[in-house]
């Protein structure tokens, strides 16, 4: 693993963009592997900023998304696929139908993962695959359980992510408490792997990816055994860590 220590969140958004600039840069048919959740807000900005500015050309990337709730639409502004659309999607020339992410309205479980997974198959291996961490270690949405899943799958959240998420919606009864996501199997074998964390809540969870035992109950923590990811945090979200 490869860590890299920024001061702020700002730092980490310039610094994750730009990584991932220069992968669209070198090969403008990419497959960027991304996610949702605050700490990539950062990011998708700056990349938006580049485009804007005629440094990015998304016309032929291809972008797989890691989970979506459950039940949930992508009109519902609550929705992964919502999220994606206004907070990058829709401000960049990427070809719509190059965007894939789980189908929420979906209600047979088996037949929306073996959908997604057969786009999956069909796009191949992300060449960059941007993760957020969850406060239990989840990646995606793979939540802490008894072993790795492999593919796609239907997860029940936990009590942590659904406290975790609620300030997204407007009750706590509103949050989806299922959610189908890409499995740890797919997202280890995306080529390079980026996590970006941020903030003093996250920084025992990032210690226990970083420095404990690889196991399922700390899903992050299979991290440590890919050959290419980078982690950027920030002092506060490393302040468990001596580096
Ligand atoms: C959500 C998403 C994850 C995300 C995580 C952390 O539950 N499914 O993909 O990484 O939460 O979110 P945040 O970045 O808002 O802390």
């Amino acid at each position: 693993m490869h860590i890299c220590k920024v001061k702020n969140y700002q730092e980490l958004s310039r610094k994750a963009a730009n990584i991932i600039a220069a992968q669209v840069i070198l090969k403008p048919d990419s497959v960027l592997g991304l996610a949702t959740g605050s700490s990539p807000v950062g990011t998708y900005e700056q990349l938006v900023q580049m485009y804007e500015n005629g440094d990015l050309d998304f016309s032929q990337v291809t972008t797989v998304n890691l989970d979506e709730y459950k039940g949930l639409a992508g009109t519902d502004p609550q929705s992964y696929r919502y999220f994606m659309n206004s907070n990058l999607f829709h401000k960049i020339n990427i070809p719509h139908d190059r965007t894939f992410v789980p189908d929420g309205t979906e209600a047979d479980s088996s037949a929306a993962c073996a959908e997604y997974d057969r786009k999956l198959q069909e796009t191949g291996p992300a060449d960059i695959q941007i993760l957020g961490l969850g406060h239990d270690g989840h990646i995606g949405f793979n939540e802490p359980a008894d072993h790795f899943e492999v593919s796609t799958h239907c997860v029940d959240l936990t009590e942590q992510t659904i406290q975790a998420n609620k300030r997204f919606f407007e009750k706590e009864e509103d949050v989806p408490r299922q959610a189908y996501t890409m499995g740890i199997g797919t997202i280890m074998n995306s080529r390079k792997i980026l996590v970006v964390v941020s903030g003093k809540d996250k920084a025992s969870i990032l210690k226990s990816v970083i420095e404990g035992p690889v196991t399922p109950h700390v899903p992050g923590s299979i991290l440590q055994f890919h050959q290419d990811c980078t982690i950027i945090a920030d002092e506060d979200a490393l302040s468990e860590i001596n580096l």
